[in-house]
């Protein structure tokens, strides 16, 4: 057999780990592992390139991904669907793995529904794919973003200041919640929530009376009210990019307006998404891959490996695609445990 395999979507940490996964187990198989590049902008234009065994020792603590990634959306165009289909016929492939988020498993799911061997890896910092415990990715990026926080706690201490951090994660706040739970910030704004301008003074104000300094974490996708800025710019999935809003900034200029405490904000962006991933993303990364291969073995087109409890298992792309996860309420609970 040989299986093609992609990263597509906004790269994140473990990426090559999965890689791994999928190559070895292919090859502990007897099955030959091709690489398009760049997501499915390689698969539309024809571009891969074989995967050896020789070229996965190393890439287990990698950030990034060798194959390189992209946000194309091959289903945009009827033109390009058929490139897609003609290309993965024209490289021989009988089975694809496509590792990425909600993006490129959508795009999995629909060549699923025209008859293509395709199963899916989910992967994203954002956290956000239904049907699985974590995502790998997240761990990294919680864990830079955490570091971030105790810094900027710091200086905060140092200068008497609100220092607000704002975080990636679209739509879903895993990333803000871990942050804000990690660093003990006195404040976390998550998408999930309502914005509650009079409870976030309150604790900047609190905060600043006990010790002089307060740390704020912000999602970037909180929805603030009709004065907060609009990217307008979107992705080719439809996605506004939501780091161009600046929330983290507009939140500082309303905390020294509204509480005189003078205030900073910090946009940690892309650092999150680069560098070595987790003992935890390692370790998950590696039996994702692993598993997929082990779906396209066992005949289980349109599944995606996933994480349940201490399990790797399929579920069908549809479960993981029906509605993006996001916090639920026993962790918005844990959170405002620490409120007080
Ligand atoms: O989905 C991952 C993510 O990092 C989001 O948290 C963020 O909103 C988006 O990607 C940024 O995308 P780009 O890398 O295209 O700017």
């Amino acid at each position: 057999m040989k299986i093609g395999v992609l990263t597509g979507g906004g790269d994140c940490p473990g990426l090559n780990a999965a890689l791994r996964g999928v190559v070895y187990r292919a090859h502990t198989h007897g099955h030959q592992t091709i690489g398009f590049l760049d997501g499915w902008k390689g698969v539309r234009d024809g571009l891969s390139r074989p995967l050896t065994l020789a070229e996965m020792v190393g890439v287990t603590g990698t950030g990034g991904t060798i194959l390189g990634s992209s946000r194309t959306n091959p289903f945009q165009k009827p033109e390009d669907v058929v490139k897609v289909e003609a290309s993965l016929i024209s490289a021989g492939v009988d089975a694809l793995v496509a590792i990425g988020g909600d993006d490129t498993l959508s795009a999995a799911l629909a060549l699923h529904h025209r008859g293509g061997k395709v199963v899916g890896v989910p992967k994203t910092m954002d956290n956000d794919v239904n049907g699985t415990d974590w995502t790998f990715g997240f761990d990294s990026a919680a864990s830079v973003a955490m570091e971030a926080a105790e810094r900027l706690r710091d200086t905060a201490r140092s200068h008497h200041r609100a220092i607000v951090l704002e975080v990636m994660g679209r739509h879903a706040g895993w990333v803000a919640l871990a942050t804000g739970l990690a660093s003990g910030a006195d404040f976390t704004l998550l998408p999930e929530e309502p914005y509650d301008e009079t409870r976030l003074f309150a604790h900047v104000q609190r905060a600043v009376e006990a010790r002089g300094y307060a740390l704020i974490v912000t999602s970037e996708g909180i929805e603030v009210d009709a004065e907060k800025p609009s990217a307008g710019a979107r992705d080719e999935f439809g996605h506004e990019l939501l780091r161009e809003r600046g929330v983290g900034a507009f939140l500082a200029k309303r905390i020294e307006v509204g509480t005189g405490v003078e205030a900073r904000s910090a946009q940690i962006g892309h650092i999150q998404r680069g560098g070595p991933p987790t003992l935890f993303d390692r370790l998950l990364s590696l039996r994702l891959g692993a598993q997929a291969v082990d779906l396209v073995l066992e005949g289980r087109f349109g599944q995606v490996a996933v994480l349940r409890g201490e399990q790797v298992t399929g579920i069908p792309l549809e479960e993981a695609l029906k509605s993006p996860k996001i916090v639920n309420s026993s962790w918005l609970d844990l959170l405002h445990t620490f409120d007080a």
